[in-house]
Formats: structure tokens, sequence, C-alpha cells
């Protein structure tokens, strides 16, 4: 009983990367415009979560570096990562988000120039390792409903759910055109699931599903039947 413990307890500190968590981590995971984080974030409201978009980190650790450097050819492991050190992950009611010298940056991480950017520095190492610890700081104290590639895989292994979100690329392209409220002709169509593909492929390395993660295929489901689903399992781990 008590050697059971122990393990139970060095598993988590080995798992947590050091920091001991005694609060519930649900990850979400799955490749771009699955609707992980409109999902995520519906998802914490409903159970008083909080909402962590780790994508928003790489998207912000990006912006930082543009600030400094427009040229991404000269970019560093080290300039970015120095470039994204004054970035915090502050708490609002539902949601982190994250900051930079003392100001939402929200509007500037989803633009184009760090949507083409970021897939480069999210392959940085030492970047990841930064985000990771960012994300796991935020679990560490509260509740939370993280989303990205990797929170089921690397970042938390131990996580109380784990969820691979998964649609099919013309869909997600159509998802993405209705959120910029683009009209869908087929020639859009097409050229947003070229981008969707391209993108796919330059983050399949850290897309993968845990082997424990639930897989759900949100094709033909609305947004509320995927949040329902997620609500649900995670009502039915917790009794
Ligand atoms: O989900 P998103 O489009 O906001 O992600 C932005 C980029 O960050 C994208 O290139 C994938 C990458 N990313 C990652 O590699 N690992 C994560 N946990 C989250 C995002």
């Amino acid at each position: 009983m008590r050697r059971s413990l122990v393990s139970a307890i060095l598993g988590r500190l080995a798992a947590g990367g050091g920091v001991t968590r005694r609060s519930s981590v649900i990850a979400i995971d799955g490749p771009a415009a699955s609707g992980k984080s409109s999902t995520a974030q519906m998802v914490a409201e409903k159970l008083g979560f909080l909402h962590v978009d780790s994508g928003s980190l790489y998207r912000a650790a990006t912006a930082a570096i543009l600030r400094l450097e427009k040229d991404p050819s000269r970019w560093s492991e080290q300039s970015v990562l120095d470039a994204a050190r004054p970035l915090e992950l502050r708490a609002a009611r539902t949601s982190f988000y994250p900051i930079l010298e003392g100001r939402a940056i929200e509007e500037e991480i989803r633009g184009q120039e760090v949507t083409r950017n970021v897939s480069r520095v999210a392959q940085m190492p030492r970047v990841r390792e930064w985000v990771n610890a960012k994300v796991r700081e935020a679990a560490a104290a509260k509740n939370v409903v993280v989303d990205g590639r990797d929170m089921g895989t690397v970042v938390f292994p131990d996580a109380d759910l784990k969820i691979f979100l998964v649609a099919d690329s013309r869909e997600r392209a159509l998802r993405r055109l209705r959120q910029r409220g683009t009209p869908a002709s087929e020639q859009l169509l097409d050229d947003e699931t070229i981008r969707i593909k391209e993108r796919d492929e330059r983050d399949a390395k850290q897309t993968v599903p845990a082997p424990d993660a639930v897989t759900i295929d949100t094709t033909g489901l609305t947004q509320s039947e995927q949040v329902e689903q997620i609500v649900g399992l995670s009502m039915q781990r917790s009794r």
C-alpha cells in the first residue's frame, strides 16, 4: 500500500517535470483548425476550470522576436528565448492569456506574419521547454483545460483526461473560412485546404495522440456536441 502511494507520487513528480500538481488537467490535442481552442475554452467554462492555449505561447514568442527582427532567417533559438523572456501568462476569469510589456497581445499573435512563422519557432527544443514550463506552472495552481499538440504526450502524461480532436482537412478549411467571415467559394476552399495540409506537415512531429487519449472525429459534430462529449467523459472519470 505504502509502496504504491510512494510510486504514484514519484510518477507524478517525474511526469510533471518536477512540479507537484494537485489540480486537475484535461489535455486536448489535435491538428490545426480542429477546433481545439474554442472547444477547450467552452469545456473550461462548463467545468469552472481555466483554459490554457499552449499555441498562444508559441505565437507570443514569435510575435516577440518579430518585434525585434523581421527576418526569420536571422533568428536563433537563443534570440527567440531572449525575446520571449518578458512574456507572462496571466490568469483572467476563464482563461490564461499572454502579456508582453504589460499588454495583452491577442490581435498581434493571430496575425498573418505570426501564423506564417510560428512553426519555425515551435521546432526549437528550448522554446518548447520554455512553453512547457509556463503551461505546467499555470496548471500547478489551477484546474485547467490545456490545448495544443503535445499536452497529453509530453507536457501532462498524467492528465486526468486526454482528448485528441481530428477532422477532415476540407471541413477544417471550411471552419477557418467561416471564422474569418469569408464566403466559401470552391477556389478559396481548395486554397485553404492546401494551407491546412501544409501546416499539418510542418507540425506533424509533435501532433501525435497519446496512447490513452480518446480520439474524437469532429467532422460531423457541432461545437456543442464536442463540448458535451468531453464534459461527459470528464464527469465519468471524476466519479
Ligand atoms: O494551435 P495554433 O495554430 O495556435 O499553434 C501555433 C503553432 O504552435 C503551430 O505551429 C503548432 C505549434 N504548437 C506546438 O507545436 N505545440 C503545441 N503544444 C501548441 C502549438
